[in-house]
């Protein structure tokens, strides 16, 4: 007996529903999709927009005071009563502090970012209260996450846009999704789309974090002349920085290429000439290096400057076409997956 269309739809819309159900309990969201933390663009305007939209907000705390952080949560709990988290970079120098702001404020989640959080961190986080999430660039360090009592992961590919691992997502969720049960996972890196996103729920993954598309949204404070960048660039303009000579390591982060990412290059160049000729010590060009993109983010996201700030997109941004609001961002992502499931089932 063949379907009828409503029913199709009402099977795709469950299906989708029974997917999404593990990462949704585990966030307290109506939809499993987080707004990945971005320094600058992650306060309380966009990250209130997406919990409002029935997503996961998360603030990006940066290298903010705990005080600043303090005022910025509290900011957002004006703007939303629905639960969203804070993004913590693991080597803040007052990490011990931005938790303890976090749990006096009651955050419900807290994301640890920027390395491998210590056991100590983690049992901080739990014992306030608070869920613990945590990034594994792979399987072997997931698995000791969990064991250090990691209570979700995000996978993040090297699709994302700012710093990155080494390994695409296509890559890591093959290696991750099949063998970590214990905790829900997420995916993160290049995506924009909602069937993507549920190929990847069908491998077993709890749901996605999504970053660009969301700093593309209207609620975004990001300057018009950054959001404009966005929605002209293709995949294949959201590069990883080079890193020129091997003693002297650079971090690789992806963003939009421009004069500043063209400048970096140079940059290095004649630094590493300069430490060739006994000019420098090594230690000094290493800082010279590094302090290249010191407030190149701010320059970019707040003051406009689009060519010498520093851009960071995932190579999702070919897929930002336009600056819409983030509610509708979500509905088109929820609808791409239960049309694409729809289809499947007219197939069948
Ligand atoms: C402008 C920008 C700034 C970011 N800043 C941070 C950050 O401060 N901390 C962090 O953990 N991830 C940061 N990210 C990564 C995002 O949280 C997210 O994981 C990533 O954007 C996902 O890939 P996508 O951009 O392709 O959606 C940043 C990404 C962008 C685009």
């Amino acid at each position: 007996m063949n379907d009828s269309p409503m029913n199709k739809r009402e099977k795709a819309c469950q299906t989708f529903a029974e997917l999404s159900k593990r990462g949704c309990d585990f966030l307290g969201s109506e939809v499993a999709i987080l707004g990945g933390a971005m320094s600058w663009v992650s306060e309380r305007n966009l990250v209130s927009a997406i919990s409002n939209a029935g997503g996961f907000g998360v603030i990006a705390c940066g290298a903010m005071t705990p005080e600043r952080l303090e005022e910025e949560i509290i900011a957002t709990q004006a703007l939303t009563d629905r639960p969203f988290g804070v993004n913590l970079i693991t080597m803040h120098p007052k990490l011990d502090q931005l938790v303890d702001v976090c749990i006096a404020q009651n955050v419900s989640h807290i994301v640890l970012a920027g390395g491998v959080p210590t056991g100590a961190t983690i049992r901080q986080v739990r014992d306030g209260g608070a869920r613990a999430i945590g990034f594994a660039p792979a399987l072997a360090l997931g698995k000791r996450l969990v064991k250090l009592g990691i209570e979700a992961l995000i996978i993040e590919g090297s699709e994302a846009g700012g710093h990155v691992g080494p390994v695409s997502l296509n890559v890591l969720a093959q290696e991750i999704l099949p063998y970590i049960k214990d905790v829900p996972v997420f995916v993160a890196g290049g995506l924009g789309r909602g069937d993507a996103i549920l190929s990847y729920m069908e491998m077993g993954a709890a749901g996605a974090q999504l970053g660009t598309l969301f700093a593309a949204s209207a609620e975004s404070i990001a300057h018009p002349n950054f959001k404009a960048a966005f929605k002209r660039a293709n995949a294949r303009d959201a590069a990883v920085s080079v890193q020129l000579d091997e003693r002297f390591p650079v971090i690789p982060v992806r963003g939009l290429i421009n004069t500043a990412s063209r400048h970096f290059m140079q940059h290095q160049a004649d630094t590493l000439e300069k430490f060739r000729k006994g000019e420098i010590e090594r230690e000094a060009a290493q800082l010279e290096i590094e302090h290249f993109w010191a407030g190149a983010l701010r320059k970019a996201v707040i003051e406009g400057d689009v060519e010498n700030g520093s851009m960071m997109a995932g190579q999702s941004v070919g897929m930002v076409r336009e600056i819409r609001p983030v509610a509708e961002t979500i509905t088109m992502l929820v609808e791409q997956a239960i049309e694409a499931l729809e289809e499947r089932e007219s197939r069948s």
